[in-house]
């Protein structure tokens, strides 16, 4: 396989799919269930887009999508390619225009990750990494910082309709808060890795994100220099959700607050 060929595939259908988020206009928004849950018109057109191209680009390779009911990593796709996306990384800052809102495209290889692409429209800032071959913003190498923590931001999330995480999020983020210099909530995850990943960030946490959270953006920030494991430590899965802790490279340790 030329892989140079098909990161370059992948990245050119990123940047599609992208312009295609950002000429979106209003789209017609339903809710999923939940409380501020939504999908739009625009999430599942792009998902559609997507697996459209990419599975000219890579036949063999199985989806594994946020929408349209593809969201299970089922036992078959242990082996080989598959292609993990989710169409709109943001969509309650898409709906809002508070951007950003990225395009993430993750390849995972046996279960384990391969490439990935993270592609910010309104910026036109796109992020790639494959497995041992480092990471890069705009095709220029990209690396975590290696400042403490006392001297840097920290990223979080928390997805609304997880109500019964909010008390232990912010549990953690009081803590944090004098640990840190500040704390920043972008609205997209695959985005706050890209930030950790580029040291704009020295760490981002959240407490359950889904596999298309983080199939691009875990790799990325992993061939940038960083950590990225579950808030215990433990490995990311790569079959489905998790909690995330992606630490740049003066976070040494895992913060005592994870661990209590
Ligand atoms: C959400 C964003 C958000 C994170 C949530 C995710 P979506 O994805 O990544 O930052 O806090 O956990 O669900 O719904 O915008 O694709
Ligand atoms: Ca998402
Ligand atoms: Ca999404």
């Amino acid at each position: 396989m030329d892989e140079k060929k098909l990161l370059d595939q992948i990245k050119e259908a990123a940047r599609d799919a992208g312009r295609i988020m950002k000429e979106a206009g209003h789209p017609k928004i339903s809710e999923k269930g939940g409380h501020a849950n939504f999908v739009t018109e625009t999430d599942e057109k792009i998902q559609a887009f997507l697996i459209d191209r990419l599975s000219k680009v890579l036949p063999e390779a199985s989806f594994v999508g946020e929408e349209d009911g593809q969201d299970v990593f089922s036992r078959k796709m242990e082996h080989g390619y598959v292609f993990v996306i989710d169409p709109i990384d943001g969509t309650s800052n898409f709906i809002s225009a508070y951007h950003p809102s990225v395009v993430s495209i993750g390849l995972l290889k046996d279960k384990g990750p391969y490439m990935g692409v993270i592609y910010n429209p309104y910026d036109d800032m796109i992020f790639e990494a494959v497995k041992g071959g480092g990471a890069y913003m705009n095709g220029t190498a990209i690396n975590c910082t290696d400042a403490p923590l006392s001297d840097s931001l920290v990223a979080f999330g928390t997805a609304p309709y997880y109500t019964e995480l909010r008390d232990e999020t912010f549990r953690i983020l009081k803590s944090l808060m004098s640990e840190c210099v500040d704390i920043r909530r972008s609205g997209t995850a695959a985005w706050d890795m890209c930030c950790v990943a580029t040291g704009k960030c020295a760490m981002y946490f959240e407490m359950t994100i889904q596999l298309w959270d983080y199939a691009a953006g875990a790799l990325i920030a992993t061939e940038a220099g960083c950590t990225v494991t579950d808030i215990k430590g433990n490995p990311l899965s790569y079959t489905g959700p998790s909690s995330a802790l992606c630490r740049s490279k003066g976070v040494k340790e895992i913060p005592a607050c994870f661990l209590e």
